[in-house]
């Protein structure tokens, strides 16, 4: 396949070539066009701020990178013909697994750790129509639970151990080297929790040298949180060991213990020469903050990433003058409640808002 017609589809009126996951049909699913199910999803920006790039995956349709995974798999589960599809999770699976599912005509179950997932992202997943059951447990337990139940009962599963969801996951790497022209970055920055994405963009980058679309391989940085850091720990070790934890972080997205994606995850870092960092819920917050107020925001597990990128350019992993893409996985509405900037209440009138100007 040629990169050139990707670029040629950039300028088409088509939803399949407007879409950022869809446009590299040939090297994401053989499918008849006419059976796709997309919004259209991707085609998401690329910001440049402060010497760094951040791809927004979070101006996706339901305001994650899920979608792009799920335009697959659920392509996928209504080309099988099944009734119903399941996932576990924290929460951006889940509203985007109902909001495709409902496109398609699909039933849709989701699992979440009950009490653990955010209010906006709860509300997407009920009101895009999915039955969603409350699992007393952490996602680890809702994971294994899904997995059980939708053998038992025969529900196709749309979590990113499903092969399809990381065919749509990789788009994101091939569309910012796209956006890039095809110049591949040093580092491609990138948070893990269940290690899916982590997987999808390792195949994306040997697939895309594979092509010849890019003749220089990035190395991945995958970015856990301190209280949920398996990957991490593992990473330390040389992998000699799968680890998992009891998880607890502010950012709900990644409260992962036990990671499915491990095997494929090891083998995208050993690919890409790629490292491990953790930060501590204080540094990521720290990051979330300087990028909402760059105008950009995002909800706290992408924050992970620019929050790596300084302690990897502080312990000299990264040079100044690497050039670095950050992944911003999600929208930062996602997570209205982690925004810690102080409210102001007045009376109505004028002098009251001279006071709190400081005038
Ligand atoms: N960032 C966000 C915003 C996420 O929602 C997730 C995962 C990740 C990063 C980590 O990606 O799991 O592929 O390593 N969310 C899943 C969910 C678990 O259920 O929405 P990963």
């Amino acid at each position: 396949m040629k990169k050139e017609i990707f670029d040629q589809r950039r300028a088409s009126r088509k939803a399949i070539d407007q879409s950022g996951v869809w446009r590299f049909r040939e090297a994401v699913l053989d499918v008849d066009e006419s059976k796709i199910i997309t919004h259209p999803e991707g085609a998401t920006h690329l910001y440049e701020r402060d010497g760094i790039f951040f791809k927004h995956e979070g101006e996706n349709p339901t305001g994650s990178f899920k979608d792009r995974g799920m335009t697959v798999a659920i392509t996928q589960a209504a080309r099988l013909g099944a009734g119903a599809v399941a996932c576990a999770s924290t929460g951006n699976t889940s509203a985007s697994a109902a909001a495709y599912a409902a496109q398609a005509g699909l039933r849709a179950i989701v699992l979440v750790p009950s009490g653990k997932i955010s209010a906006g992202k709860l509300a997407q997943t009920v009101a895009y129509g999915a039955l969603c059951l409350q699992v007393r447990g952490d996602f680890d337990a809702a994971m294994r639970l899904v997995l059980e139940a939708s053998q038992r009962l025969g529900i196709y599963l749309v979590n990113s151990i499903n092969p399809f969801r990381i065919e749509g996951q990789k788009t994101i790497v091939w569309e910012l080297l796209q956006d890039l022209d095809w110049n591949a970055p040093d580092w491609i920055v990138v948070p893990a929790g269940n290690l899916g994405n982590t997987s999808a963009f390792g195949k994306a980058l040997v697939e895309a040298r594979d092509a010849g679309w890019i003749s220089k391989m990035p190395r991945l940085a995958a970015i856990q949180a301190h209280g949920a850091n398996p990957f991490y720990r593992s990473f330390r070790e040389n992998f000699a060991q799968r680890h998992r934890v009891t998880p607890e972080t502010i950012a709900s997205a990644i409260r992962i213990g036990d990671p499915v994606s491990y095997d494929k995850a090891v083998a995208a870092l050993r690919d890409t020469r790629g490292v491990v960092e953790e930060v501590t819920d204080e540094e990521l917050m720290r990051a979330k903050h300087d990028i909402d107020r760059m105008g950009i925001g995002c909800e706290p597990a992408s924050a992970t990433t620019l929050a790596g990128v300084r302690k990897l350019r502080a312990s000299g992993v990264m040079r100044d003058s690497d050039r670095i893409v950050c992944v911003l996985t999600g929208h930062l509405l996602k997570d209205p409640g982690a925004t810690t900037e102080k409210l102001i209440e007045i009376d109505p009138d004028v002098s009251a808002v001279e006071r709190a100007l400081g005038m």
